[in-house]
C-alpha cells in the first residue's frame, strides 16, 4: 500500500504523517511527497524526515496537463494506491482527476460546506461563528466539494485570536488526518 503526500508549503501536515508512517502506526509506505513550490518548508522538512521528495512547478510545462501528465507518470511509476494532499494549493485538474479517480483525499481547515477555499480559518473566524471545524473529504473537479469522509467539530473560543484559534484548528488536523489515513488504508488492504 503505497501512499504519496503532496504538499505546496509549510508541510505541517505531512511531517505529522510520515512520523506516524515512519513509526509504523500507519501500514502504508510513503513513496514520496510532491511538493509544487521549490522553496516550500515541506521539502526541508522531508530531508529532515529522509523521505523521499520530488518537486517541479507548473511554470516549468506548457499546460497544467503536461505538468499533470508528468506527476501522473511519477505516480504510476511508484505504484501509488492513494494520494494524500495536505495544503498542496492546486486544483486537481482533469488529467490527475481521472487517472487516480476516487484515490485522491484532501483535509480542509473548517467544517465543510461550510466556509470552503484557501482562507477556511479565517473566513469562519470572521464570520464569529461559535465552532467550525475540520474535514477530511475525496477530491473532485470543485473546490472542497468532494464527498466528505469525516469531520470534527473545533469551538471558537470568546477570547479567541486568530491565531489561538488557527493553532486549535491545525492541533484538530493533526489529530483528524492520520486517523482518517490509518483507516482507509485497513479498508484498502482488505
Ligand atoms: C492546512 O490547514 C490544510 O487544512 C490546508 O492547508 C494547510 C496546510 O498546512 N489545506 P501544512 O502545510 O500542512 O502546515
Amino acid at each position: 500500500m503505497n501512499l504519496a503526500i503532496f504538499a505546496s508549503g509549510n508541510g505541517s501536515n505531512f511531517q505529522v504523517l510520515t512520523e506516524k508512517i515512519q513509526a509504523g502506526s500507519i501500514s502504508a509506505q510513503l513513496s514520496f511527497l510532491f511538493c509544487d513550490q521549490k522553496e516550500a518548508c515541506a521539502l526541508k522538512r522531508a530531508e529532515r524526515l529522509s523521505a523521499p521528495h520530488f518537486s517541479f512547478e507548473l511554470k516549468e510545462f506548457a499546460s497544467k496537463e503536461a505538468y499533470e501528465t508528468k506527476l501522473v507518470a511519477l505516480l504510476d511509476q511508484h505504484r501509488v494506491d492513494l494520494i494524500v494532499l495536505a495544503g498542496y494549493m492546486k486544483i486537481v485538474g482533469s488529467t490527475l482527476l481521472q487517472a487516480y479517480k476516487g484515490k485522491i483525499i484532501n483535509i480542509h481547515p473548517a467544517f465543510l460546506p461550510e466556509f470552503p477555499g484557501v482562507h477556511g480559518i479565517k473566513d469562519a473566524f470572521k464570520a464569529g461563528v461559535p465552532e467550525s471545524g475540520v474535514t477530511v473529504h475525496y477530491v473532485d473537479s470543485g473546490i472542497d466539494t468532494g464527498k466528505i469522509i469525516q469531520q470534527v467539530r473545533v469551538p471558537r473560543l470568546e477570547n479567541d485570536t486568530l491565531e489561538s484559534f488557527e493553532q486549535r484548528i491545525h492541533q484538530a488536523e493533526y489529530e483528524l488526518y492520520p486517523k482518517v489515513v490509518k483507516e482507509l488504508v485497513e479498508r484498502i488492504r482488505k
